[in-house]
């Protein structure tokens, strides 16, 4: 209901439109939308009523709602679905229960502040309140389990794009961190429930640091983290930039789940600030440590490094790009 009286005042552009008409259109009582425009003022809309003329939506609030995410929101699969929360642990703890339980393909968890954000390597991730995007995706492609880690390349090119639509050049460094000025503004973690012969579902949770600014990172991280914010020097409106990576993340799944990963590999590489460069890899595994030049990604998505030894080739690591001497 609440979203049904917002679209017939946003239709109404800059008119008012009387409570009796809203209640007729909708066929309830006037004082069942006399409560809901106070629900949704609660909420942040900016509503104004005259006493003869009735309502008019000034501004909608710059929040991660699901009535606001949707609305114009032209996707096929991604975000088919939004729940969408104000504090949780995780978004992926939250999308695996729903997956679990049977949630559709291109369901979205979105909060505004996560208190257990989860980075990859059990690492902690910042998530503070009302500055950031912190969501996850629901897949359920049909493609074999080997192939899954090539959807978090899906998920670094999908936040790529939505950068250049805001003016941002984005830089990706191998596989998944979105960096500017070698500081990271992105992280994604993809988990996944397979059999050995297919899989059940992927979630690919993407933390994006939008209005953080510098003084609100904690100590840590302060010199490696930044933010769509400082890189831009002004705020970044939240909903229309999810929208953005929603859009883009819906138009590469498209080919990704018919097993077709080539588009998304073209552009990754094309946003990559690793291919070319020397690197220092610690193996995820064995924690291992070499260098050399990255030199490609292979189908599986993997890093190809070119060594003294010969070409190695790094499937989970942490990748530095060291400062040319
Ligand atoms: C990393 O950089 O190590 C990955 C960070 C992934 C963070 C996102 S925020 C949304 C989703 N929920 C989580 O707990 N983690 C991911």
């Amino acid at each position: 209901m609440r979203s049904e009286i917002l679209e017939i005042l946003r239709r109404a552009g800059d008119k008012y439109i009387s409570g009796e008409e809203i209640a007729s259109r909708l066929g309830v009582s006037r004082t069942a939308v006399w409560k809901h425009i106070r629900e949704l003022r609660e909420a942040g809309y900016e509503i104004v009523s005259q006493s003869r003329s009735g309502y008019s939506l000034r501004e909608a609030p710059d929040r991660l709602l699901p009535s606001e995410i949707q609305h114009g929101l032209d996707t096929q699969c991604i975000g088919c679905q939004i729940e969408a929360h104000e504090v949780v642990d995780s978004t992926n703890n939250v999308a695996k229960q729903l997956a679990a339980a049977g949630a559709a393909e291109g369901t979205v968890v979105v909060a505004e502040q996560q208190d257990g954000g989860k980075g990859r390597l059990e690492r902690h991730f910042f998530s503070p309140a009302g500055k950031g995007i912190w969501f996850s995706v629901i897949l359920r492609p049909a493609f074999l389990p080997q192939e899954a880690p090539k959807c978090t390349l899906l998920a670094a090119v999908a936040v790529a794009r939505a950068m250049e639509t805001f003016g941002l050049k984005a830089g990706i460094k191998w596989p998944n961190d979105i960096l500017y000025e070698n500081k990271k503004l992105v992280g994604i973690l993809t988990e996944m429930s397979a059999e050995m012969d297919g899989i059940n579902y992927i979630i690919i949770g993407t933390g994006i640091n939008v209005n953080i600014l510098p003084e609100d990172f904690p100590e840590d991280i302060r010199q490696t983290a930044t933010s769509l914010a400082i890189m831009k020097g002004e705020k970044i409106p939240r909903v229309r930039f999810f929208q953005a990576v929603l859009r883009a993340m819906d138009d590469l799944y498209a080919s990704v789940r018919t097993g077709d990963f080539e588009p998304v590999m073209q552009e990754w590489k094309k946003y990559s600030i690793t291919l070319g460069q020397e690197v220092r890899v610690i193996g995820v595994r064995d924690g291992e440590v070499f260098t050399g030049r990255a030199a490609d990604i292979d189908a599986d998505g993997a890093l190809l490094v070119d060594t003294a030894d010969g070409r190695r080739r790094v499937l989970a690591g942490d990748v530095s790009i060291r400062p040319r001497q």
